[in-house]
């Protein structure tokens, strides 16, 4: 069944996919039998409430140099990220020359804004390309898995971080006592650690089930933050909830007792518990409703091909690894999903095997509908394609409920 990576409680199983491909690994179309696949299985720990996988593959096989995601692929994320590098500055005014380490800093959305700022910075990453484009951008790599080993080689060369950041990369970290002894020992007395990751409430609220794949190990409630910090005496001393991939936590993490907590740590916790987040059975409840999307999904795009539409994806996303995969929606189905990303584009996406094509291909011409896997960047690509809707084009949606629109 699998113990608690935090706590080691045995943990409720509650939502299982079966056989997964990688979410991020997209196949050339001549080695599609060289496919790695787990089982994507999902618990929740009734002592700690920590929600996470049951089993994970190995780092190195999930994050290898050629890692294709880019953190700055849309407008929006250039956006958040430019505007967290200015609140990391201002938190690091104690330090007469501030250090901020970035873990997972990808091709450098963030920490390009501090490098041109002169703002003393490492980004740590084991994605070699998107390490060598952050390059690009003036941004000090340490191309590497961050681990004790590393924050200490980090601050006996460089000094104690005054701040520690890491966006989507926390719960990426199956070794989650590892990774935060390695950033209680790198952080200055002073320093604060702000990290960003999905949050179990919006998953829950949206049913978005896509958000489960491999390199989301865990499902950060800030009740379950608390209790895997207690071990570094760290503490969470306020939150902020993004906008962003579908609804994120945001936690500035501080030592015990150092400064106040703030009224929105205490609102959250409460709503947490209100929302049934800690609880058995309404987790289950979200595992019902999970398996109703997938069926209606996989109705839908059926009935849309019965009667003759052409269905494109839009965006190539990791999340929509778990869709396809987990509906059954191959390229019998969606004829091709188009996608910005250059690391993609030619090859068949994870397990489903759809072409992945550039952006020029979804007008060349408009589909009669686009299943949009990119459903946390809507605003953007809708406002993008207003083309598509003007010509009559509609969007298949399946968060927070299957759905077309315009209807
Ligand atoms: P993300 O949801 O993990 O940020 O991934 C978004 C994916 O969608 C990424 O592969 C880039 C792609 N994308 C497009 O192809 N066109 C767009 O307009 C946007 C915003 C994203
Ligand atoms: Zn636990």
């Amino acid at each position: 069944m699998g113990e608690c990576r935090v706590c080691n409680a045995p943990l409720e199983l509650f939502l299982s996919f079966g056989r997964m491909p990688l979410a991020d690994r997209f196949v050339e179309p001549d080695r599609v039998a060289d496919e790695y696949l787990y089982d994507l299985a999902v618990g929740a720990c009734p002592a700690c409430w920590m929600v996470q996988l049951v089993d994970v593959p190995p780092p190195e096989v999930v994050f290898p140099p050629d890692y294709p995601y880019r953190s700055s692929a849309s407008q929006r994320m250039r956006d958040h990220f430019a505007a967290i590098a200015s609140r990391l500055r201002r938190l690091a005014r104690h330090s007469r020359d501030p250090f901020v380490v970035e873990i997972g800093c990808n091709d450098g959305a963030m920490l390009r804004t501090l490098a041109r700022a002169g703002v003393r910075h490492l980004g740590v990453d084991p994605a070699a390309g998107a390490a060598s484009t952050a390059h690009e951008y003036g941004v000090d790599v340490l191309e590497a898995f961050f681990d004790e080993e590393v924050a200490a080689r980090v601050r006996d060369e460089r000094g104690p971080a005054d701040v520690v950041y890491a966006a989507n990369t926390l719960c990426h970290i199956a070794d989650l006592h590892g990774a935060l002894r390695a950033i209680d020992g790198l952080l200055d007395d002073e320093g604060i650690l702000v990290f960003e990751d999905p949050y179990l409430a919006d998953i829950v609220t949206a049913t978005a089930f896509d958000q489960f794949y491999d390199e989301h190990v865990y499902y950060f409630s800030l009740a379950a933050v608390g209790r895997m910090l207690e071990p570094c005496a760290l503490e969470v001393f306020d939150v902020e909830h993004l906008d962003v991939h579908g609804g994120e936590l945001r936690c500035y993490v501080g030592r015990k007792g150092r400064r106040p907590v703030s009224e929105a740590v205490r609102r959250t916790l409460a709503a947490e518990q209100v929302s049934r987040l800690v609880d058995l059975d309404g987790l289950y409840d979200f595992s019902r409703r999970v398996d109703a999307v997938r069926r209606q999904l996989r109705e839908l795009l059926e009935e849309l091909h019965a009667a003759g539409r052409r269905v494109v994806g839009y965006g190539a996303t990791a999340k929509s690894a778990t869709v396809t995969n987990a509906c059954g929606i191959g390229p019998e189905l969606v004829e091709f999903v188009c996608d910005s990303t250059p690391e993609k584009q030619g090859k068949l996406t994870p397990g489903a095997h759809i072409p992945v094509r550039p952006p020029e291909a979804f007008a060349d011409p408009y589909p009669d509908y686009a299943l949009l896997f990119a459903w946390n960047h809507a605003a953007e690509i809708r406002r993008k394609e207003h083309d598509f809707e003007a010509g009559g084009g509609r969007w298949v949606l399946y968060i927070p409920e299957v759905a077309i629109s315009p209807p």
